[in-house]
């Protein structure tokens, strides 16, 4: 058996991931996993919340009879109706049980929907940087992503994006707060993109939200859903409740997309034939009771805190995001990779900008223990001091 050619040149083009991990397993043989700094990872280290695991241990009990069976594609109807009554009271916009499905995460949301918008040679715009998996999620489905520059303060550039529409373009994701950058979009921001696309009546957005829940300051992400009216929310529970082995999330059509029936139809199926069938049954219960509750966004703005004052300290750039779990200074010097290689060498791992299509930059994950970071601050002065 041999692997396609589509899938052989995916695995090129993210050969760097798997370098960075058979890097993190080398360095952890060779020195032990204590004296290695691995911020490479966005997976939540805390445990879920109380009432969650509460919620669980019910849903796991007797409950009603026959909950673990075949249901319909679409979810638990009273899983939908709990996440279409949060939805209304977010964006005030009259969401039911009937445009939402439950899913297998976020990622499971943007497969259901490519697949059910998507015809070969279509294309969908990203904004640069980016999750990597979203090519992938596009390419899945027979699109092409086509690339966009956000602005200096990775806010979403109005008229380069215009300028990358064409008759082909059937989606704009957006994610916010944003991975890798933490990002989040104003209203202004977003009231600007509804305002062009009001000219374009077939590019549909897809609202990318796993870290909605996660926003620092005391503030809240704008919901692009209330703004934007072809909205399609892709949402999970993944990092805010951090159980993202679990596999629980939603797409939520907007009740102003006129054809939401069809298209909510269409992503049933979808959902149906790309194997997941649906999602989790026990963790649709769990959501539908406990669907609020959240790890909270205190710990992780503690950390970006430290590390971020302690970076600009020695003189690195790093700006302090708005959101999400993951801190994205410069490089100090423009060849993002050669910087990485020069952390390798004093233990510390971090994903390179231009895995994410932006060179000269760093992801760290914030979701390592407060003291990896206070460990790992002289390894990151000494990387400095090595090209200074
Ligand atoms: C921006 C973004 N979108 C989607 C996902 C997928 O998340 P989920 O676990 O909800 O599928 C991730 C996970 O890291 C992410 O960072």
């Amino acid at each position: 058996m041999s692997v396609s050619r589509t899938v052989t040149s995916q695995l090129d083009g993210a050969s760097w991931i798997r370098r960075m991990f058979e890097e993190g397993a080398r360095l952890r043989a060779e020195r032990g996993a204590d004296r290695v700094f691995d911020f490479t990872l966005g997976n939540p280290e805390v445990e879920p919340p109380e009432l969650v695991l509460a919620a669980l241990g019910r849903a796991a009990g007797a409950g009603e009879g026959h909950c673990h069976r075949y249901m319909p594609n679409a979810g638990f109807p009273s899983a939908r109706e709990a996440v279409a009554e949060r939805l209304r009271a977010r964006t005030g916009l009259p969401y039911t049980a009937a445009h939402v499905l439950m899913t297998c995460g976020s990622a499971g949301a943007m497969n259901v929907a490519f697949k059910a918008m998507l015809d070969p040679g279509d294309e969908v715009i990203v904004l640069v940087p980016y999750f990597p998996e979203y090519r992938f999620y596009i390419e899945n489905h027979g699109g092409r992503m086509v690339p966009v520059e956000t602005d200096d303060a990775f806010q979403p550039d109005l008229e380069r994006i215009a300028a990358a529409i064409t008759p082909r373009t059937k989606a704009l994701v957006l994610n916010s707060p944003n991975n890798p950058t933490g990002a989040v979009y104003s209203e202004r921001t977003l009231a600007g993109l509804g305002a062009l696309l009001a000219g374009h009546p077939d590019v549909t957005v897809l609202s990318d939200e796993p870290y909605r829940g996660l926003v620092f300051d005391g503030r809240q992400a704008p919901t692009p859903a209330a703004i934007i009216p072809r909205t399609l929310v892709c949402d999970s529970w993944s990092k805010v409740m951090a159980i993202a082995g679990e596999r629980i999330g939603y797409l939520a059509i907007s009740p102003r997309v006129a054809e939401w029936r069809e298209f909510f139809d269409a992503c049933t199926f979808a959902n149906r034939i790309l194997g997941f069938v649906n999602a989790t049954a026990i963790w649709q219960r769990v959501v539908a009771e406990a669907g609020e509750a959240t790890i909270g966004a205190e710990a992780y703005q503690a950390k970006r805190d430290l590390f971020c004052e302690a970076l600009e300290r020695m003189g690195y750039v790093a700006p302090k995001p708005a959101g999400a779990f993951y801190i994205f200074p410069r490089t100090p010097i423009p060849d993002d990779m050669a910087f990485i290689r020069l952390l390798v060498k004093e233990g510390i791992l971090a994903v390179p900008g231009s895995g994410f299509g932006r060179g000269g930059y760093m992801r760290l994950a914030l979701t390592v223990p407060r003291e990896t970071i206070e460990r790992s601050l002289p390894a990151f002065e000494r990387a400095l001091a090595a090209v200074r």
